[in-house]
């Protein structure tokens, strides 16, 4: 790998939590009791049928007490624990299989399970039982919490700080994800624009496989551990 690398950006999805037992969500598996994603992980759809909201995401929060970080969560903890340089992993999973392998520079762009959001006051709070509609809120009382994901439609988390490393970046990397949805998609394009090397690791080509200099098809949990030996080098 290239030795004037010093600021790295990695961009992570469902895939490189699959192979820890966490489903994707367009993969074969993807439909949950015949819903689609996007029809689930909506405002509407959380306004229409809260209980059928609040139950997909129980659903996923109690399954991550059975589920551990697999090797490539493991090797990117390594990376940010010894890279010299600035390093942001940006991920647009609700897990928290990053955190427990022991990543610190981490953002989660769509929002996390073990987390419940206000609707009206807008506090979040740690949260790992299931989470029943009209929950009250330990900040204002008002029964409003709901599950702290970032549905269609809403506005990522952080984005200016993302937006600003990517920018600096001499390094883009995506990992396990599909390419599917904006803005996560777009970040590659603002690394090109900049100058970056952008790298991609996948098990199959994703929708925007052609904008990066270089994709390496394989699970992640063999990829991943490989380029973070390559940069550690
Ligand atoms: P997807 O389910 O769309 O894509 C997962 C990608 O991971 C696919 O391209 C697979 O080929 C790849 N993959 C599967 N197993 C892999 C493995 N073992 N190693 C490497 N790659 C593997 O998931 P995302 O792209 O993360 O949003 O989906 C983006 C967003 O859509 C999610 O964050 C979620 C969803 O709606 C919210 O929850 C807000
Ligand atoms: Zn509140």
């Amino acid at each position: 790998m290239d030795r004037d690398i010093r600021n790295i950006v990695i961009l992570t999805g469902a895939g490189i939590s699959a192979e820890s037992g966490l489903a994707t969500f367009r993969g074969p598996d993807g439909l949950w009791e015949g819903h689609r994603v996007e029809d689930v992980c909506t405002p509407v759809a959380l306004a229409r049928n809260p209980a059928l909201v609040h139950r997909f995401y129980d659903e996923r929060r109690a399954k991550l007490g059975g589920v551990k970080p697999n090797p490539a969560h493991e090797a990117l903890a390594a990376l940010d624990a010894a890279w010299p340089g600035e390093l942001l992993l940006v991920t647009q999973n609700v897990d928290d299989l990053h955190e427990r392998a022991g990543a610190k520079r981490l953002i989660h762009m769509h929002g996390e399970l073990r987390s419940a959001l206000c609707a009206a006051c807008g506090k979040a709070v740690s949260w790992t039982a299931s989470l029943p509609p009209e929950t009250a809120c330990t900040g204002c009382g008002k029964s409003r919490l709901r599950p702290d994901i970032v549905f269609f439609g809403e506005m990522p988390y952080e984005m200016d700080a993302i937006d600003d490393a990517i920018r600096r970046a001499d390094l883009f990397v995506s990992i396990g994800t599909s390419g599917a949805v904006y803005p996560a998609a777009g970040f590659v394009q603002t690394a090109r624009h900049v100058g970056a090397r952008t790298l991609e690791l996948n098990l199959d080509p994703s929708a925007g496989s052609f904008y990066f200099d270089e994709s390496r098809m394989g699970p992640a949990s063999v990829l991943v551990p490989q380029l973070v030996r390559e940069l550690l080098a």
